[in-house]
């Protein structure tokens, strides 16, 4: 079964919650509202929109502890906006045209309307956490200061790993380590963040939050991983952005950064002659140009490279590891087997390797 399916109710919640975030916004900026509608794919009722992953998460994991949903739809809203924001940017950040089937928000009304939209979803996000105060169900004002930490710690992590996904496009010397902190930052942070959010409007039982937040983070990274699968190997029909997208951009997925150290020494030659970065900084490690995209013959190249190395089966293998890990955790916690039968559900049908 598909997300779509199996969590309709609450994805048509979740929805809801948002579109009341932007409606109660007025005035001749109106359309600035209609271009996050679009993006968010909740200007219609049908269509290409996101899977909602982060706030089913954060939904399922309060559900699990409470047995209800509702209090935490606004969280469920902020994290979604938040998600969202960083998606506006990256796509401006990585030039993507296409992202869910459909043109990017910078591809149809240009980079400076797109950048300002990134940032009101930012704002929006964090507004819509205070919504927590007023619902039927009122969370304390202490409870809501500290989600509110916890937010802006998650977007200043996704900011860091942002950093650090951009900077290593132009080297060839990236570790394991360093790829595990950047996907860290960038992905699991958000999802670690909303199962922890999902149990602290549940619970003060430090061990149970403590124990979401592992799960959200492992299934982060896996899901990261996996999609920098999609991102190399899997065709524009499947993946609803441009084939190979990852490979042109230089990006250092796991793949790559596994090929790097353990392809053959020819093949890490004919990798590091590809990938040398072509322009340099007079006067320092960042130039303010980016580098040429990768031509098809090159990417054509990496990508067989990669797959006669092995470095396919690696990084799928290392998502299932995470997943896995993830799974584990769920299955540990002392929650009803349905609830727990749920959130493997989101896993499995998220993650798909
Ligand atoms: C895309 O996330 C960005 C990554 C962290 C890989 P999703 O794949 O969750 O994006 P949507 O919202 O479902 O399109
Ligand atoms: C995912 O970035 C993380 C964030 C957006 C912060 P990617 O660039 O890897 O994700 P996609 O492939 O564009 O969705
Ligand atoms: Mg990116
Ligand atoms: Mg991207």
């Amino acid at each position: 079964m598909d997300i779509r399916t199996e969590f309709t109710d609450l994805l048509g919640e979740i929805e809801d919650e948002m579109r009341v975030v932007l409606g109660e916004r007025d005035g001749h900026a109106r359309p600035l509202y209609e271009m996050l509608a679009y993006h968010l794919g909740i200007d219609k009722r049908e269509g290409p929109r996101g899977k909602r992953i982060r706030p089913l998460l954060g939904l399922l994991v309060y559900q699990a502890l409470t047995d209800d949903y509702r209090t935490a739809l606004p969280g469920a809203a902020a994290v979604e906006l938040g998600h969202n924001f960083s998606l506006v940017h990256d796509d401006i950040e990585d030039g993507d045209l296409e992202r869910r089937h459909r043109p990017t928000l910078w591809a149809i009304w240009g980079i400076p309307l797109a950048i300002n939209a990134g940032d009101a979803l930012f704002a929006l996000s964090r507004l819509a956490l205070y919504r927590l105060l007023e619902g039927e169900e009122k969370v304390s004002a202490d409870r809501v200061l500290s989600l509110m930490r916890i937010y802006d710690e998650t977007c200043l992590a996704l900011c860091e790993g942002q950093f650090l996904d951009i900077s290593f496009e132009r080297r060839t010397d990236i570790s394991l380590a360093e790829y595990h902190e950047m996907i860290g930052k960038k992905t699991a942070a958000l999802l670690g963040a909303s199962a922890q959010a999902g149990a602290i409007l549940a619970t003060d039982d430090q061990e149970t939050i403590d124990a979401f937040q592992r799960f959200g983070y492992d299934m982060g990274l896996a899901f990261q991983m996996a999609d920098d699968v999609k991102g190399t190997f899997w065709s524009a029909e499947e993946s609803g952005k441009a084939s190979a997208g990852d490979v042109r951009k230089r990006k250092k997925t796991l793949p790559v950064v596994w090929a790097f150290e353990n392809a053959t020494d020819e093949d890490q030659e004919r990798l590091r002659r590809i990938y040398a970065p072509r322009i340099r900084a007079t006067d320092g490690a960042f130039a303010p140009d980016v580098d040429p995209l990768l031509g098809d013959a090159k990417v054509a190249e990496v990508i067989a490279i990669l797959e006669r190395s092995g470095a396919r089966t690696y990084a799928e293998g290392e998502a299932r590891r995470c997943r896995d890990r993830a799974l584990a955790t769920v299955a540990a916690l002392p929650i009803a087997s349905e609830r727990r039968a749920e959130l493997a559900s989101l896993i499995e049908t998220s993650i798909a390797v």
